[in-house]
C-alpha cells in the first residue's frame, strides 16, 4: 500500500463522507490521485502512441468522460453490447473497440436497436473477431443490416485466450475480409497481459516478450501483403493492458495501448511497473456495531477454551463481501470461523482498534470492474470534501 494513505487521509475522507451525509457504503474516487494517475500515463505515452481506455475497469459514464477530456482521446474499449451502447451515449464521438468477440447475436441485437438516425455511429465500432467462422457470421450480419462493419482481429501473440496466431487462418481471414464489400480491417488487438507475470526462469520471461512481439510484426507484414503498408500503419494496432503499458517504448508494433484499471490502481495492479500509479478508489462503509471482545456465535454454550471470549474488536459493516481488503482502521481481518456476509460483514481486530458505530471502515477493491458496478454511488473526493457523485454505468442519475 502507498505510504501517503496515512491515518490523516482516512480521517478526513472520514470527516468529508460524514460532512455529505453518506452514511452507506459507497464506492470512494480520489480526483486528485486519479488526475496523477492520468497525467503519469499521458506524459510516459510514447511519441505517437494513442491510448484506449478500457471501459469496463472504470464504468460510470462521468468517470470515462473525465478521463478522456485529462487523457486527450476519444478510444474506448467496451466489453458487451449494452455497454456499448452506453458509451455511444456518454460519448456521442467515441471510437470503439470491442475487447472481446461478442457472440454474433448480440451485435445483431445492438444492430437493431440503434435508432436510424444514429446508423453512422457504426463506423465508429470495431468488432472483435477471432475465428473465421465467425467473420462468416458477422460477414452475413452486415449483409443482413446492409452496412458495412468495422473488423479488428484478435492476434494471438502468446496468451493463448483465443484469435488467430499469424500463418494461413490469419491468411484466410484477412482475404475474405479483403474481399466482402461490407467488411473492412480496422485493425488488430494483441491482447499480452502474461508476460510481466510470466516468472523469470532462465530467460522465459525475455523469450515470451520477443516471441509475442514477433508474432504480432508477422501479423502486421501479413496484413500489409493484402491491404498495404499504408493501411496497415494508420490501422488500430492495440497491444497492452495495465501490467504491460509500460513496455511499449515506440510505436514500431502497437499504435495504441488500452488500460483502465492502472487509473485507481486496486490491488491486484500493484506491480513494479504500476509503481508510480497510486491506489485512487476505496470502499467505505459505516460500522453498525462493535464489540470489544471477540465472541464466537454460542460461544458461551460451548465447553472449554472456545466458552470463552477473546480479546479484541469486534466490527459488523454495513454490507460486505466485496472483492476488496481492509485497509483503514489497520489491523482489521476478515474472519474464517465467523464467515463472510454481504449484508453484515464481520471483521475483526486488535484491543486497540479505536472505532464507533457510524464510523468508516475504508477497504480496497482488488479489482475495479465488478466492485465499482456494486455501489449505486460513486463520490468524488476532491482533498477536502466530497465534491460530486457519479454514478455507475448502467445507472442513471
Ligand atoms: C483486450 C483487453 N485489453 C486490455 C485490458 C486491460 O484492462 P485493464 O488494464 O483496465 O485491466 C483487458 C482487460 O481485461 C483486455 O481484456
Amino acid at each position: 500500500m502507498s505510504k501517503h494513505l496515512s491515518r490523516d487521509y482516512f480521517l478526513t475522507l472520514q470527516a468529508a463522507l460524514k460532512k455529505a451525509g453518506l452514511a452507506e457504503p459507497v464506492l470512494l474516487l480520489d480526483r486528485q490521485r486519479l488526475n496523477h494517475n492520468i497525467d503519469n500515463l499521458r506524459d510516459n505515452l510514447p511519441d505517437g502512441m494513442n491510448y484506449r481506455i478500457v471501459a469496463k475497469s472504470l464504468p460510470s459514464a462521468a468517470l470515462l468522460e473525465h478521463v478522456g477530456k485529462r487523457a486527450g482521446t476519444q478510444r474506448l474499449m467496451s466489453f458487451n453490447a449494452v455497454m456499448t451502447r452506453q458509451l455511444l451515449d456518454a460519448m456521442p464521438k467515441a471510437d470503439i473497440l470491442h475487447g472481446k468477440p461478442l457472440p454474433v447475436a448480440a451485435a445483431d441485437g445492438f444492430l437493431k436497436s440503434l435508432p436510424t438516425s444514429r446508423a453512422r455511429q457504426i463506423n465508429q465500432i470495431q468488432w472483435l473477431v477471432d475465428t473465421s467462422a465467425r467473420l462468416a457470421e458477422y460477414a452475413a450480419l452486415a449483409n443482413k443490416h446492409r452496412c458495412t462493419l468495422q473488423i479488428n482481429l484478435e492476434i494471438d501473440v502468446g496468451l493463448h485466450r483465443g484469435g488467430l496466431p499469424p500463418g494461413d487462418d490469419l491468411h484466410q481471414a484477412l482475404a475474405f475480409i479483403a474481399k466482402h464489400r461490407r467488411l473492412e480491417l480496422a485493425g488488430y488487438m494483441g491482447y499480452e497481459p502474461h508476460l510481466t507475470k510470466l516468472p523469470d526462469l532462465e530467460g522465459w520471461k525475455a523469450r515470451a516478450k520477443k516471441g509475442a512481439w514477433d508474432l504480432y510484426a508477422a501479423a502486421l507484414e501479413q496484413a500489409r501483403a493484402h491491404f498495404g503498408a499504408a493501411h496497415t500503419e494508420a490501422m488500430t494496432r492495440n497491444m497492452a493492458g495495465s501490467p504491460t503499458i509500460r513496455l511499449y517504448k515506440n510505436t514500431r508494433l502497437a499504435n495504441e495501448v488500452a488500460t483502465g484499471s492502472a487509473l485507481v490502481k486496486p490491488s491486484d495492479f500493484d506491480a513494479p511497473l504500476l509503481a508510480s500509479f497510486q491506489p485512487a478508489s476505496f470502499i467505505a462503509t459505516p460500522v453498525l456495531k462493535v464489540d470489544k471482545q471477540l465472541r464466537l456465535p454460542a460461544h458461551e454454550f460451548a465447553n472449554g477454551l472456545l466458552g470463552e471470549a477473546e480479546k479484541g474488536t469486534a466490527i459488523f459493516v454495513h454490507g460486505g463481501y466485496w472483492m476488496a481488503s481492509p485497509v483503514f482502521p489497520k489491523g482489521l481481518s476478515y474472519s474464517q470461523i465467523f464467515g463472510r456476509s454481504s449484508n453484515q460483514d464481520y471483521l475483526q481486530g486488535g484491543v486497540r482498534v479505536s472505532i464507533a458505530p457510524d464510523d468508516f471502515v475504508f477497504l480496497r477493491p482488488h479489482q475495479s470492474e465488478a466492485v465499482f458496478l456494486q455501489f449505486p454511488k460513486i463520490a468524488v473526493f476532491d482533498g477536502k470534501r466530497i465534491a460530486d457523485i457519479w454514478t455507475p454505468l448502467g445507472v442513471s442519475a
